[in-house]
């Protein structure tokens, strides 16, 4: 058996979650005890089996990152269900038998198993089972981290309209990822997100920033709410807290987000003091959100020339709530005032904003000129051009 020390140093820092699958207790508590001295396993035991392969998910609803599934059962199901685990890419699937058989092993191997134990499982073949999932894991992890692009919306005054810009910004392209996008309100306390998106939630940025070392992919998957699009929305706290937001706990969250989601949005309202965090991190896309008033445009100069002045195309400058016939300054002074042009001009919609107030339904689901205007920052910030009129099939090339 591993000593506790070599177990940690196979896995390094990764903690991975694991479902011990098996209808015989007697032979899970086995497999547990060959586990036990992994510091960093999260360990499920799971009696019970689906009838059918596709009821799977009742019983299996959290993300595991590792499934020892026992195949003793019907041949035809433990088929199915590694067929059906195997959907899932983020599973890294081990299965057991208490029988040899040859036949049975290149079977579930050619459907999907990675790893076919003999009960009683070897201790050493499990640990060098378990360093190729935490490496896989690792590669999986950053090329997805890699991939994920991450906006933040920052306005220059409260009110300038950085809640439902972002929120409807994120649905825009919640619907068309197939879910794999979160928003986050940073907006605390009391951020309105939620309330924007007439949805209700039980756990808070709060609670994800809260252990920052036990946040993963499966904690968060936990604290998030679904709005009926696909958006996951991380909440902000409902109630008033005089506890600080340690700010290294939201560069992981960051992380983990950025792991978890191709997609991640974030209000972050008016907080310049979260510049130091992750959050802006060079390779986020900055949206300024402005209005065309008096102390807006100082107050976005001050921000452009102070802060974002090295950025090019990550910073992108949104005039809100924009109304060509009644501007106080003409382009030429807008853009002076920024320092550069506005790259998003959304128009003052007040038709929209009350329908949206009135019916509870989020603005971008609903044509008008500011949903359009939205679709069209939401299809460039995916890297996209700026189609016709096909509104339905948008992103559909993204897939
Ligand atoms: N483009 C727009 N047209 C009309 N009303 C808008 C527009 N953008 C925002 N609003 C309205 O302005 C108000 C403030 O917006 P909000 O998104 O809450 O701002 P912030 O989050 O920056 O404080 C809300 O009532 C919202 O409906
Ligand atoms: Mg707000």
């Amino acid at each position: 058996m591993l000593t506790d020390r070599a177990g940690s140093e196979f896995l390094g820092r990764v903690s991975l979650s694991v479902a011990i699958m098996d209808s015989d207790a007697h032979r899970r508590a086995n497999v547990a005890a060959a586990l036990a001295d992994f510091r960093n396993l999260q360990i499920s035991q799971i009696s019970s089996f689906p009838i059918r392969a596709a009821d799977l998910d009742q019983i299996l609803p959290d993300p595991y990152n590792i499934v020892l599934l026992n195949v003793d059962c019907d041949p035809a199901l433990a088929f199915a269900l590694t067929e059906q685990l195997n959907t899932n890419p983020q599973i890294y699937l081990m299965v057991y038998s208490s029988r040899v058989d040859m036949k049975l092993t290149v079977q579930l191997m050619r459907a999907g198993a990675r790893e076919f134990f003999v009960f009683p499982i070897d201790a050493h073949e499990i640990s060098s089972a378990l360093a190729r999932a935490a490496e896989r894991y690792t590669i999986a992890s950053q090329e997805a981290r890699a991939s994920s692009r991450l906006f933040v919306f920052l306005g220059t005054k409260g009110g300038c309209g950085v809640t439902t810009l972002a929120a409807n910004f994120a649905l825009a392209l919640a619907q068309e990822s197939e879910g794999n996008t979160l928003l986050v309100d940073f907006g605390l306390p009391l951020g309105d997100v939620a309330i924007n998106l007439g949805i209700t939630t039980e756990y808070s940025v709060r609670n994800a920033l809260q252990y920052p070392d036990r946040l993963d992919h499966r904690l968060l998957s936990t604290l998030v709410a679904h709005h009926s699009s696909g958006l996951s929305v991380l909440a902000s706290p409902s109630e008033f807290s005089d506890a600080a937001m340690p700010l290294d706990s939201i560069d992981r969250l960051v992380a983990v987000a950025a792991e978890s989601y191709r997609f991640v949005v974030v209000d972050a309202g008016s907080r310049i003091d979260l510049l130091g965090t992750a959050l802006f991190d060079k390779s986020a896309i900055i949206y300024l959100v402005t209005q065309v008033g008096i102390t807006e445009l100082f107050n976005a100069n001050r921000m452009v020339s102070k802060f974002f002045f090295t950025r090019d195309q990550t910073l992108q400058i949104v005039l809100n709530r924009y109304k060509p016939s009644d501007l106080v300054f003409d382009e030429k002074k807008i853009s002076e005032a920024l320092t550069r042009p506005a790259q998003w001009k959304i128009p003052d919609d007040y038709a929209a904003a009350r329908r949206t107030r009135e019916t509870a339904t989020p603005m971008v689901l609903i044509d008008s000129p500011i949903s359009r205007a939205l679709r069209d920052m939401a299809k460039s910030a995916a890297g996209l051009t700026i189609g016709k009129s096909d509104r339905k099939g948008l992103f559909r090339f993204l897939r």
